[in-house]
């Protein structure tokens, strides 16, 4: 129940996206100069909170653009509206609805959808994780060298030792490839599927990554802070891998050079 009611949300919110695609909706700016907001997603985000509400009305709700419902429940809802709102707004097909639910305070359910390549990203805990309802695991590559990775940047600078850039140039200098899509939500995913080796970020919000966390974990990889601590998604850093380039990968993360 609870599994269909997620997939009815993350569904109705991602043809939403679509259809607003392709018509011209209004794009705002939130704090700094390119951290916008669209008209859509807060349509994405009213259509979820319909159904949650509908279905379950005492849950706890978070949710990027509306902030929190605070309910006493077992239950919360992690809910990134769009996530990649920057490419949605240039049109780029690189995005998608972000849901996560927790219970008792750990992940249970999580699901991710592209509609733009119609792509659906599912976990359940203990149950493994699917892509188009097909199991994935994460990939098997053994050296951080050889690795694909992927990472993202936050909207200010962060100015900080081991920031992004200082950690991103120890990997171009060494000729490792790191991507930047623009949605962490499908970074995750795709560690999951085994598209990319590993993901690091060192400034996300639970919305971002509540999700994928889970469907990382069930796809057999690894995920924690930049401390190498079990991740917490309440907290700002993350590292993702298929658990065999992790420690190496946490290294860099740290300070260390890529070997
Ligand atoms: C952003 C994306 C991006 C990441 C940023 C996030 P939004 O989310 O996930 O990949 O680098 O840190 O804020 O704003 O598109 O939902
Ligand atoms: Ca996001
Ligand atoms: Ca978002
Ligand atoms: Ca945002």
């Amino acid at each position: 129940m609870l599994k269909q009611v997620l997939l009815e949300a993350v569904k109705t919110a991602a043809a939403i996206m679509k259809d607003y695609s392709t018509r011209s909706f209004t794009i705002s700016n939130k704090e700094g100069i390119n951290n916008l907001v669209t008209e859509v997603d807060h349509k994405c985000e009213e259509a979820i909170f319909e159904i949650i509400k509908k279905n379950y009305p005492d849950h706890y709700i978070l949710s990027e653009e509306s902030g929190e419902i605070v309910q006493d429940s077992n239950y919360k809802w992690i809910i990134d509206p769009i996530d990649g709102t920057v490419n949605y707004a240039n049109h780029i097909p690189i995005c998608c609805v972000s849901i996560g639910i927790e219970k008792d305070g750990k992940m249970e359910l999580g699901a991710v959808y592209n509609p733009f390549i119609d792509e659906l990203f599912f976990a359940e805990r203990g149950q493994g994780a699917s892509l188009n309802g097909q199991p994935i695991r994460v990939s098997k590559t053994q050296h951080l060298v050889n690795s694909c990775l992927v990472t993202g940047f936050p909207y200010t600078y962060l100015d900080m030792p081991n920031g992004p850039l200082e950690v991103f140039g120890k990997f171009i200098r060494k000729g490792v490839p790191v991507r930047r899509f623009g949605s962490a939500a499908i970074d995750l995913c795709y560690v999951a599927a085994g598209r990319f080796d590993g993901f690091f970020e060192h400034k996300l919000n639970a919305w971002d990554s509540a999700a994928g966390f889970l469907i990382i974990e069930e796809a057999g990889g690894k995920v924690t802070d930049m401390k190498g601590d079990y991740y917490n998604p309440y907290q700002p850093g993350i590292i993702a891998t298929n658990g065999i380039i992790h420690d190496d990968l946490l290294k860099v993360v740290q300070g260390g050079e890529v070997e």
